[in-house]
């Protein structure tokens, strides 16, 4: 008999989300969340998101612009790009599926890291390709080893820049050091999904090696400091010629109406960008401080989440955390037991956090 369902799907395992508030209502009875297991934008979205939405409501029976042609001439203007190098997507989650499916054959290789996001591991082997997951050197991407792993074989490299769930950086040094050994046959996705967070002057500006004809996909999406997350929508960078693959494959419509006019306004308000960084910027510093003085140990991060090692009651101070009705993200799913990914919240959000945590670890 016919095999029904590939091995490789067999085997396959879920992307595991952070948890949505009403389920930890529903099934915890918690009704007072502090949310930081998501990395989502503790701002909420800019105002005029907000409005646009509201203005926009009464059209949702039409179908989007398909071209999404005023977002991406907005995003071109941004990126100094031509729209035609730009492809928008379902959230980046999609672009990430869409890549894979445009390039990756059954049996060709995907060389990422580990622990890193866990969507390009999964998905790259949902789609039949083999993953070779490089492990991290101190929370931080080895792109020396990553190097070693390239086979005749090798179609994809996925690079998270900064890095879920460390928060650490490839530098422009490193990136450029890593392109002149990759061949010019491989496509290497770097996803900046938090690059709108980052404080350090060495990160590479990637969307010049697009510009310089490589095989490179700039990954960049709104759901993180342009507080969208729940809209869904991302965008591609990379050469026209790999763009008009990836639209082959792109269903019609598939960046929605409300999220194109949302990220519009989201694009027009770069003081809510600004205060969203800069509360990231102060609220990383209150947390590094206190998990100092609780002596619990951290990497330093240029994201909008901070990732904690809390030894064997890692899990343990999980569950304790969420009765206090403070969500943060296990790691295990990570293959990370021993740690917590804690998204930087407002101010009070975080002061919840530090007086939660400093409780609970009291406990015996
Ligand atoms: C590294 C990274 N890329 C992409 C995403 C997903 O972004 P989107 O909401 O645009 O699908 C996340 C979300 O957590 C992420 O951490």
């Amino acid at each position: 008999m016919k095999r029904l369902i590939p091995e490789y799907l067999e085997n396959a395992t879920l992307y595991p989300p952070g948890r949505p508030l009403e389920e930890v209502t529903r099934m915890h009875g918690i009704t007072e969340l502090t949310k930081l297991n998501a990395n989502e934008n503790c701002l909420g979205p800019s105002p005029l998101a907000i409005q646009a939405v509201r203005e926009s409501a009464g059209d949702i029976h039409l179908y989007p612009d398909n071209s999404a042609f005023y977002l991406k001439r907005k995003l071109a203007d941004k990126w100094n790009i031509s729209a035609e190098q730009i492809l928008l997507g379902n959230g980046s989650n999609e672009l990430v599926q869409f890549i894979l499916m445009t390039f990756l054959l059954p049996g060709e290789e995907v060389i990422t890291a580990k622990p890193t996001f866990l969507l390009y591991g999964i998905m790259g082997h949902v789609l039949g390709g083999r993953v070779k997951e490089v492990p991290l050197n101190n929370f931080a991407y080895d792109l020396e080893r990553m190097t070693d792993e390239l086979t005749e074989k090798t179609k994809l490299i996925f690079i998270s820049n900064p890095n879920n769930p460390t928060g650490t950086i490839v530098t422009g040094d490193e990136f450029e050091r890593f392109m002149g050994h990759v061949p010019q046959d491989v496509v290497v996705v770097t996803d900046e999904a938090y690059g709108e967070y980052v404080t350090s002057t060495d990160f590479p500006d990637t969307r010049d090696y697009v510009q310089k004809g490589r095989n490179v996909i700039v990954l960049r999406t709104f759901s993180k400091a342009y507080g969208l997350a729940g809209l869904r929508l991302g965008y591609a960078i990379a050469p026209v010629r790999i763009i008009r693959y990836m639209e082959k494959i792109r269903e019609p419509f598939n960046a929605n109406s409300l999220a194109q006019k949302a990220a519009l306004a989201a694009l027009d308000d770069a003081a809510h960008v600004t205060k969203t960084r800069e509360n990231n910027i102060s609220g990383l510093a209150y947390l590094a401080a206190e998990l100092q003085r609780l002596q619990v140990s951290y990497v330093p991060s240029q994201a909008n989440f901070i990732l904690i090692d809390l030894g064997p009651r890692a899990e343990e101070v999980n569950g304790m955390l969420l009765q206090e009705g403070v969500m943060v993200r296990s790691m295990s799913g990570y293959g990370l037991q021993e740690c917590l990914r804690v998204t930087i919240g407002l101010p009070e959000e975080n002061r919840k956090f530090i007086d939660t945590l400093e409780r609970v670890l009291q406990r015996e």
